[in-house]
């Protein structure tokens, strides 16, 4: 949550903040602010998106080769102009920019303040910043040192970077909890939350680590830990480039990102598996391999969307590898005291790999001994840097804030992980097993076929958008994809949806059902076929509407239900990889047509890297 990014070089910086923060806004979007330098601190800051700081800053671009810029995601304080970023301290020396939260705010904005600080924002980076000032002053030390003091003294999450009106020539950046990247071009650096505002400058970049400072200049960059000790920049090459962080001529990210999936599908499996050669290899998750075919239970944590990829997941280990699964939401398990032995199997889910919740789970499971594993697109991310091993989506960027490319692309490398296990337990017969790596290799191609239905559900989003509650319902490996169906609703088209267990209707939820009620039967010919079509008369008898995903060729459901979706026959272990691409194009033509921000919904940001 909240983007930054800061220059430091030869040219304008405006312009490059605003371009960076423009592919930052992702990550929160409730107001938005720069500090450059002309002689002293100016800093610009609006409530609102980019565009509306730039109208508010106006044509001429403001002069400076230095600059801070900032994106919010509101924690302290609600969103408005005097809480934006970035804050400066009592004395005006100093900005900052921050993502995180201090927790411990409250008390040392207490003692500042008995000492005649005053303050004119709600946010605790205001009193970060005036904390370091005030340590700089009372020690009379440098900059860097008294950033170093305050943040040994601070609890909480931060990536931060400071600029000062006494030299323009300097910026100070550090993290704990909370990710940047630092992009080292000729002659000039960058910092940012991810490497999107830095990829078309430059290639080479340090993932910056907890508990470390980046003293950046103009000639040098250097970097210590808290300590103070001098460590080693680790140069890395960045591997995306320009294309894939943009729209592609598509209206938004949602859409180009659900367009997407039969190449980045593709792209997960390519290299790895082979059907015809039945070759699986995920290189990333050999050392561990042994211990998951040997393990007496796998605990899988993951928040959202993630999560829903880990019932899915569920459903594949316990049918195939006979391994009992629990699927833990992070941030509840964070929060017990969860029984993990030493050696058990954890595996996290995340998109963004940056997920506070997630990180903090997984911290909690390997101080317990736990063998930590990630299933995670973004690379380089914090869980990526913590797991013991794991295998990357290779899905791209995901920009929009609903995600829908990440979902089927870790839904691709579950099934890959369970095929591989179950294949060496030997608790999947070689038939299936070859079965199943080749309808895995066949789901692009699937996936392509029910892409070609988008005008269908766009014409009949336009008969639902105006509903005012949605009901998704769905039977075994569908039960997720209701799941994530009705989340996708509502999270950026502000309908209130809820996905069931088509069973579990009977006891609660169809009592809501009556002649206004969509409801979205994922009804796929699958061993619970039957069942669901009992479901699907039973919303029918209490005047529900229907709207069936069906496999194709199906005679039985269009004869009962209102409207029918069409998706290619497929094995139901692999169908939710194919039965929620409808579902998702649902959100987005719904979302679309109610002049909803789908690529921004209010509230949310792409990446929670706060509790
Ligand atoms: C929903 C969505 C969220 C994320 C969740 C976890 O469309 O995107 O529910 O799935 O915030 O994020 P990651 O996967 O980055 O850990």
């Amino acid at each position: 949550m909240c983007g930054i990014v800061a220059y430091l070089g030869d040219h304008q910086a405006y312009p490059i903040l605003i371009n960076g923060l423009k592919r930052l806004e992702y990550r929160g979007y409730d107001s938005t602010g720069v500090a450059l330098h002309n002689g002293s601190l100016n800093i610009y800051k609006k409530k609102g998106k980019v565009t509306d700081l730039e109208n508010f800053v106006g044509e001429i671009i403001p002069q400076s080769t230095i600059g801070i810029g900032h994106t919010r995601w509101a924690t302290h304080g609600e969103p408005s102009d005097r809480n934006s970023h970035p804050h400066c301290s009592s004395g005006k020396k100093l900005a900052i920019i921050h993502n995180g939260i201090i927790e411990n705010y409250g008390a040392i904005k207490k003692d500042l303040s008995d000492k005649g600080y005053k303050f004119h924002s709600d946010t605790d980076t205001e009193v970060l910043i005036s904390f370091i000032e005030d340590i700089k002053k009372e020690n009379d030390c440098s900059l860097e040192e008294a950033v170093r003091i305050a943040l040994s003294k601070v609890v909480g999450a931060y990536a931060i970077v400071i600029m000062s009106a006494d030299n323009p020539d300097m910026l100070i950046a550090a993290r704990k909890g909370s990710p940047m990247v630092i992009g080292v071009g000729k002659g000039e650096y960058f910092v940012a939350s991810d490497a999107t505002p830095i990829i078309e400058y430059t290639k080479d970049v340090i993932y910056l680590n907890d508990d470390e400072i980046a003293i950046i200049t103009r000639n040098d960059l250097s970097i210590k830990n808290i300590d103070d000790v001098a460590l080693t920049p680790y140069i890395q090459q960045l591997d995306m480039d320009l294309a894939q962080i943009e729209k592609g001529g598509y209206d938004h990210f949602m859409l180009k990102e659900i367009f997407e999936q039969p190449n980045s599908i593709a792209d997960c499996m390519r290299g790895r598996l082979d059907a015809k050669k039945g070759n699986l290899v995920l290189g990333g998750i050999s050392k561990y391999s042994e211990a998951l075919v040997n393990s007496k239970r796998i605990v899988i944590i993951a928040c959202g969307t993630s999560w829903h990829a880990g019932l899915v997941a569920e459903y594949l280990f316990e049918e195939y590898c006979r391994i009992p699964v629990e699927v833990e939401y992070a941030s509840e398990f964070r929060y017990r005291n969860p029984v993990i032995n030493e050696g058990d199997i954890v595996i996290a889910i995340s998109q963004s790999g940056e997920t506070a919740d997630t990180m903090a789970a997984l911290e909690l499971a390997k101080s317990k001994g736990a063998i930590i594993l990630g299933v995670v697109n973004a690379v380089g991310s914090s869980i990526s840097r913590i797991t013991d091993e794991g295998a990357y989506l290779h899905a791209g960027p995901e920009i929009g804030v609903a995600s829908t490319k990440a979902f089927t692309a870790q839904l691709t490398v579950l099934t890959m992980i369970v095929l591989r296990i179950a294949d060496r337990k030997g608790t999947i017969t070689k038939e299936l097993y070859h079965e199943l790596l080749s309808e895995l290799e066949s789901i692009p191609e699937k996936i392509k076929s029910v892409l070609k239905s988008n005008a269908k559900i766009e014409y009949i989003s336009d008969l639902f958008k105006d509903a005012r509650n949605f009901l998704y319902l769905g039977r075994g490996f569908n039960f997720p994809v209701a799941l994530e169906g009705a989340l996708k609703l509502k999270e950026i088209s502000y309908i209130h949806a809820e996905g069931y267990p088509a069973a579990e209707m009977k006891h609660g939820p169809i009592a809501l059902i009556d002649e206004n009620m969509p409801v979205v039967v994922i009804a796929t010919s699958d061993s619970s076929y039957d069942k669901i079509i009992s479901n699907i008369q039973e919303v029918k008898a209490r005047k529900g509407i229907v709207i069936a995903v069906v496999t194709e060729g199906d005679v039985l459901i269009p004869k009962m239900a209102d409207f029918v979706i069409e998706v290619p026959a497929c094995h139901e272990a692999l169908m939710p990889l194919v039965s929620v691409v409808p579902l998702q194009l649902l959100s987005y033509h719904i979302a679309l047509m109610r002049g909803c921000n789908v690529d921004q919904p209010r509230n949310l940001a792409k990446s929670v890297t706060v509790e």
